[in-house]
Parts: C-alpha cells; sequence; structure tokens
C-alpha cells in the first residue's frame, strides 16, 4: 500500500504504539453496526497485544457523555466509529489531563487536534464510501500485530462494518475497502462473488426475498406476495422442498441462473429502466466461516443482525456475536432481529401512509413516537424511492428522543453529494443555531435539536441544502 493508506498506516502505528504503553484501556464506540463490529475488532486486537481493555458504547458521544468518560478517570480512551466529530470536546479533556485518546473513526473532524487519531479524512479518503469505522479499526489492529499474531482474520468484521454504514458504491466496495476485502480473501475467511443483489438471500423463503427486495422494484413481484409466489411458479422449477419455499442458498448454480435471468426479463418486460436493471446483480460478501443459511454468512444480513441488538440498548450481544458467541448470544440476537424487522416494515408503512412535506429543496417527516429515534435514520434511507418520496432531494426525518430533545436523522444520494450536497455541514449548522448538535457525512448526517425547534431547524436546513445545491 502506499500514498494516502500508507499514511493511514503511520498514523495507525502510532496509535498501536500509544495502546501499547497503557496500562488498560477504555474502548468506547458506536451503537450500530459499523460501530460494534469496530468495538469487535479493536477488542481482539487489544487482547491478542496483552492490553487490558473495558468496553463500553454509546448512543451519540456528546459532552456530557465525553465528561462521564472523563469522571472514569481512565489514563487512555480508544475511541472507535466516533470521537473525530467531537475532537474540540474531547481535546478540552486531553489538555485538563483527564484522559489520553486515541481515536478511530471515519466521521468528519471538528475543529481541533490531538496526536493519536486515525481517520481516512485526514488523508483525503471518503470516509463514507472507502472506509468505515470497523476499517479504520482494522488498520488499527493490523499495527497492532505481535509476534506470531495475524489480524487479517478481522477483515471480515471490517467488511460487515462497511456493508452497514451502506458504503458500497452500486453493490461493491471501493477504495480502501476494497484493499481490506483482498486481506480477508487472503486470510482465507471472505469470499467475493457477484450475485443476485437482493436482501436476504441466506435466510428468507424465496417469495419473501422477491417480495421484500427494496434493491430494484420490479412491478407485479416487489411489495407484492401472491404476484412474487406467481413468478416463481411459473419458472418451471422444483422450489419447495416438503412444501416448504427453499431459500437462494439452497439452488444450485442452474436454478439461480434461471431465477436471475427471468427476473432480469421480467423487469425489462415491466419497463424498469436497464441501468436500474443492472442493479439486480452485485457484489456480495461471504463470511465463510459461518454456516450456509445464516444471518452471519452474508455481511449485508450480519450487520442487519447487529443493527438490531445495538440499536435496542442491547450492545453487549451483538458484541458477543461479533467475538463469536453462536450460543446464547446468537440465539437473543435473533430474536431482537425479528423485532427489529417488524419495526423497519411497520415504519416504513407509517411513511408511505403518513407521507413526507416537501420543501423548496429538501422534503421531511417527522413520526414523533412512532418511530424509535435509533432506527428513523434506517427507515429515512430506505423510504428514498417508494411512491410519494423523491430521489432528487434529500430527506429529513425526525423523532422524539425524550421531553427536551428531537433527533434528527438526513438521507442524500450519491447523485446529490455529487452536485454539492454535504448533509453533515447542513446539520452541523442547522442544529448549532437551534441550539443542538450534529454531523456525520456528505451523504448521511443526524443531530440532536431542542423540542420545539424543529420547524425552525427544518426551515435552516432546506436553506443551506438551497445553498448547497444552488
Ligand atoms: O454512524 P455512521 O457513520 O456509522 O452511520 C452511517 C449511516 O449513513 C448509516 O446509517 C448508513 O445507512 C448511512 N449511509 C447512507 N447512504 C450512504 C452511506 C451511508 O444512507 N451512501
Ligand atoms: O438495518 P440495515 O440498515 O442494516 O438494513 C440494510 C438494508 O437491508 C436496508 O436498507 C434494507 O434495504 C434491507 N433490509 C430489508 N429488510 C429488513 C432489514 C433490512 O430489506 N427487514
Ligand atoms: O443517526 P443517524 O443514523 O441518522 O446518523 C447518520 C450519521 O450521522 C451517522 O454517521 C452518525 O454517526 C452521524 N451523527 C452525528 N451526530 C449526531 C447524530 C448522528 O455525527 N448527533
Ligand atoms: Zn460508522
Amino acid at each position: 500500500m502506499a500514498g494516502p493508506v500508507q499514511a493511514l498506516e503511520d498514523r495507525a502505528v502510532a496509535c498501536a504504539d500509544r495502546l501499547r504503553s497503557a496500562e488498560r484501556v477504555l474502548l468506547a464506540s458506536h451503537i450500530d453496526a459499523d460501530g460494534l463490529t469496530s468495538a469487535g475488532i479493536a477488542a481482539t486486537a487489544l487482547e491478542r497485544a496483552g492490553i487490558e481493555f473495558e468496553v463500553v458504547f454509546k448512543k451519540q458521544l456528546d459532552d456530557h457523555e465525553i465528561a462521564t468518560i472523563a469522571a472514569r478517570d481512565e489514563e487512555t480512551v480508544l475511541f472507535t466509529d466516533f470521537g473525530s466529530g467531537q475532537l474540540d470536546a474531547i481535546a478540552d479533556h486531553e489538555a485538563a489531563g483527564d484522559f489520553t485518546p486515541v481515536i478511530a473513526d471515519h466521521h468528519q473532524p471538528a475543529e481541533a487536534d490531538t496526536e493519536y487519531h486515525l481517520n481516512p479524512l485526514l488523508e483525503g479518503l471518503d470516509g463514507a464510501s472507502e472506509l468505515s469505522g470497523a476499517g479504520a479499526s482494522y488498520v488499527l489492529a493490523r499495527a497492532l500485530e505481535g509476534e506470531g499474531v495475524d489480524n487479517r482474520d478481522l477483515a471480515r468484521l471490517a467488511v460487515v462494518g462497511a456493508v452497514g454504514d451502506m458504503q458500497a458504491v452500486g453493490g461493491e466496495l471501493v477504495g480502501t475497502n476494497r484493499a481490506l476485502v483482498a486481506e480477508g480473501v487472503e486470510a482465507g475467511v471472505l469470499e467475493e462473488g457477484t450475485d443476485l443483489a437482493f436482501y436476504g438471500k441466506q435466510t428468507r423463503p424465496l417469495p419473501k426475498l422477491l417480495e421484500y427486495a427494496s434493491e430494484v422494484r420490479i412491478p407485479g413481484i416487489s411489495n407484492d406476495q401472491n404476484g412474487a409466489i406467481r413468478f416463481l411458479d411459473g419458472l418451471g422449477l422444483d422450489l419447495k422442498r416438503d412444501g416448504e419455499w427453499r431459500r437462494w442458498v439452497d439452488l444450485d448454480h442452474e436454478e439461480r441462473q434461471t431465477v436471475a435471468s427471468s427476473l432480469v426479463q421480467r423487469a425489462l418486460k415491466k419497463g424498469v429502466p436497464a441501468d436500474k436493471v443492472d442493479g439486480l446483480v452485485g457484489t456480495t460478501y461471504t463470511l465463510l466461516a459461518e454456516p450456509e443459511g445464516t444471518e452471519l454468512r452474508d455481511a449485508s444480513e450480519f450487520s442487519t443482525l447487529l443493527n438490531a441488538t445495538a440499536r435496542y440498548e442491547r450492545a453487549d450481544v451483538g458484541l458477543a456475536v461479533c467475538l463469536g458467541d453462536r450460543a446464547d448470544g446468537l440465539e437473543r440476537a435473533r430474536k431482537l432481529l425479528r423485532n427489529h424487522r417488524r419495526n423497519l416494515s411497520e415504519g416504513l408503512q407509517w411513511v408511505k401512509e403518513t407521507g413526507v412535506t416537501r420543501e423548496e429543496h429538501l422534503q421531511w417527516f417527522d413520526a414523533g413516537e412512532e418511530i424509535r429515534e435509533t432506527i428513523v435514520g434506517i427507515v429515512a434511507g430506505m423510504a428514498v424511492g417508494v411512491d410519494g418520496v423523491d430521489r432528487d432531494r434529500p430527506i429529513v426525518a425526525l423523532a422524539r428522543k425524550n421531553d427536551e430533545e428531537t433527533k434528527v436523522s438526513a438521507r442524500g444520494t450519491g447523485r446529490l453529494v455529487a452536485q454539492g450536497l454535504d448533509l453533515s455541514a447542513v446539520l452541523g449548522e442547522a442544529s448549532d443555531a437551534v441550539g443542538g448538535g450534529g454531523g456525520g457525512h456528505d451523504v448521511a448526517a443526524g443531530a440532536t435539536v431542542p423540542a420545539g425547534t424543529e420547524r425552525e431547524f427544518v426551515e435552516l436546513a432546506d436553506e443551506l441544502v438551497g445553498e448547497q445545491l444552488g
């Protein structure tokens, strides 16, 4: 590796040296799939390096949470998948001698400086598509390798984190993420393949796989249970076993070919544009050590399983799964997943029924208590492109956090970013102006604002988006 990646590795070496000199490390990470895999990678690497540590998870790293961490009197705090955006507050605590921060993150850094800071954006790499928090943690894990330690197996978790953060571009990981994939393949833990791009190939019965697919919508199949069954019945294949529908993983190569090419034909016949039809096929990342037909085998399903734990205050369960718990931990995670799926589907249904309000430059909805604030961003992302929700302007979603605060999540598209959209700046500025705070990435960002300021916030955000795209 050379250039920016070399520079990133140099940063990782400095961070690793600092961690090795610590008596004990507090590892603090973010509560989503990327944050959990970041913690899983960092925890494993610390363990293998013989460094004592403890893990805590935070929903948001705000001033209050940083102060809570400072109050613990830790010598060294390793922040993964957050920390850069809060660098100003963290640097203040460092200056006060509260702790030494080590940061492995990929969010837009705040204006401040610190010595042990690993972030792709500092080297001109894109933190929304080229490297995730788990990827940054992986680069750190490689730098932590000592005699006889090979941390390349952790690349599988880095890929789950990147996929969970929606870093794939056109269905495929790019940039430094690709280099991590290659290392995982080399280490024998990952396989990269080209396959149907639908979510749920490991676990969903075929009709559900097709009915729920949101990646490419095919009239008469997507969102249409009977249509999906009729389509499958009409293929002349034996797609059931003992009366039960088989899953995609249960099909052999030829059967998959038949289903996939029939889907393509159907999509074209129904007038789905050719560039959309291309999206039916994408790159899949398979975790080779996991059994076929389980959520853990596929990076995308694995990441959803993790979101299902951490976003419901059970980060401990998700971390246990990342660390290899295939008994109790996995069982609990699967229960949480059923609940998460139901919430996503009900949330999306609510948005479809309620609709969004269109401003000049953005569209928004306020879910109040209808959608949990920890998943309103996921729902907003899934809503883009459904009937009544435009792809040509960003979506801003609000949900009640508590009596005093409202959570905001915003999502854009790659095309809008190419036109100048930077949601991190929009949410940062607009939330600051109303007494809140936020940040994130150009294509996806979040904020917390005081209850009662929602309208003012949306108006400000609308103006800022207008300035960026104008
Ligand atoms: O905290 P954080 O970086 O981990 O989360 C990234 C968020 O951005 C995820 O919720 C992901 O779904 C969203 N995202 C997106 N579209 C992209 C890239 C990221 O919606 N192209
Ligand atoms: O939950 P997460 O953001 O990881 O989901 C990633 C993607 O997987 C969603 O955007 C959606 O397209 C798909 N998904 C789905 N059905 C679910 C959960 C996730 O189609 N129940
Ligand atoms: O919470 P949500 O999924 O909408 O977050 C989108 C992105 O914005 C994530 O990368 C998250 O870490 C970031 N974010 C932030 N500050 C907040 C809320 C979210 O940087 N207050
Ligand atoms: Zn992340």
